[in-house]
């Protein structure tokens, strides 16, 4: 049996941190996958996320299964923490999921379900494992223009013109914040033209809401999410803790499907249920544990929203001083964008070649598509990259 497999293709995020780690060199920078880093080059576990884990270790008396959606806490702390209440509980059905991955994944499968025919219509660009995952389950995607090439910000009449061409019942799938690979982001004007559109085209929404509380703040970040699932007749809404809360290997996730009419709700729940027990039965708990813990109280709460913010602030002095720092040595503006953007990520929009060049020469690493993580950066490194950014070419 085994002989009949074929090799699948490599995650290009995933075989670019491999390469990193086998790269001897000392002078090296990684800004490849999206991990938040300090300055000393660490992925620390959060103040409030250890406060809360001893406090679960102490106070756990048992590890038998929760429900197959997760304890309904993390669900109502979570939809808490996203919606804030743009939209009533009784129409939300929530379930967790093993990371945001899960929840996008299980989400696909819902539609797929729902109407087989359904198209999803993804940005161009977009996180390459929304593309694996839909060409993986068999759905038809359509990508719609979202980056303009020349301004490296957002493509909106071009986005617009390509969403016109869904068909009633295909689903938008949009990034809740801070754009992943491409940091450019919409305004919440734009948003609203968005969902007009969704709403006379008959259109389902989904969000992935991978990084809320990186771009502009906590509650800033969930602005689109919520105009989107307050205005719509139907939404779904995958979102992830792995980033704001640091707890990546811990698989923490929620899938929501909204829906206006709440009568809907309970066959969305038992639905939502169902697919986690085929997938892989109960959701991790653990890190949702220590989330619904952080959220819950007061004190852990506010000094997980601190951190968070330093976390915030880091990634956007650092876009600052790089932008600035390009500025001088390429005498001119051309890179202000970077400042601009938000999250994690920007696409700096160089070619492959030069992507390559920055590795093999520099010892720079970036997604081939020219995203840069920029948490992978410190005081020290910003020079660097832009030396070796005007040097090559860009
Ligand atoms: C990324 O885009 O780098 C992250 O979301 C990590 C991943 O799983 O790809």
């Amino acid at each position: 049996m085994f002989e009949h497999l074929k090799p699948q293709p490599a995650d290009k995020i995933l075989a670019l941190m491999q390469m990193y780690r086998e790269d001897p060199r000392d002078q090296k920078i990684d800004l490849g996958v999206g991990v938040y880093k300090n300055a000393e080059g660490i992925t620390p576990v959060m103040r409030a996320v250890k406060a809360a884990e001893r406090q679960v270790w102490e106070e756990q008396q048992s590890k038998a299964y929760t429900g197959l959606a997760g304890d309904p806490a993390y669900s109502d702390a979570m939809i808490n923490l996203i919606l804030n209440g743009a939209v009533p509980r009784e129409n939300v059905a929530a379930v967790a999921t093993p990371g945001g991955t899960g929840a996008c994944r299980q989400a696909f499968e819902l539609v797929r379900m729902a109407n087989p025919s359904a198209r999803i219509f993804v940005s161009n660009p977009t996180w390459p494992n929304h593309i694996s995952i839909l060409n993986y389950l068999g759905i038809e995607m359509v990508p719609y223009r979202y980056f303009d090439a020349e301004t490296r910000g957002v493509d909106f009449d071009g986005m617009i013109e390509d969403l016109k061409q869904a068909r009633p019942g295909d689903v938008v799938l949009l990034h809740g914040c801070c754009h992943n690979p491409t940091g450019a982001n919409m305004n919440l004007i734009q948003w609203q033209d968005v969902v007009n559109l969704i709403n006379e085209q008959g259109l389902i929404a989904m969000i992935d809401i991978a990084y809320q509380g990186f771009g502009d703040g906590l509650e800033e970040d969930a602005a689109a999410t919520r105009l989107v699932a307050s205005s719509v007749s139907e939404c779904l809404i995958a979102a992830s803790c792995s980033k704001n809360f640091g707890v990546y290997r811990e698989r923490t996730g929620l899938l929501m499907a909204i829906s206006a009419d709440a009568s809907q709700t309970a066959l969305n729940q038992s639905t939502l249920a169902f697919l986690n027990r085929q997938n892989y039965s109960f959701p991790p708990d653990h890190g949702a544990r220590v989330v619904t813990t952080i959220l819950g109280d007061v004190a852990l709460r506010a000094d997980w929203q601190q951190e968070l913010e330093e976390v915030r602030l880091s990634m956007l002095g650092l876009r600052q001083q790089l932008a600035d720092e390009l500025q001088r040595l390429s005498g001119s503006d051309r890179f202000g964008f970077i400042a601009q953007h938000r999250g994690m990520f920007s696409r700096i929009g160089a070619a492959p070649e030069l992507v390559e060049k920055l590795r093999v020469e520099h010892g720079i690493y970036m997604v081939g598509d020219s995203r840069m993580n920029i948490a992978g950066l410190n005081a020290q490194t910003v020079p660097i990259l832009a030396q070796a950014i005007v040097e090559v070419g860009v």
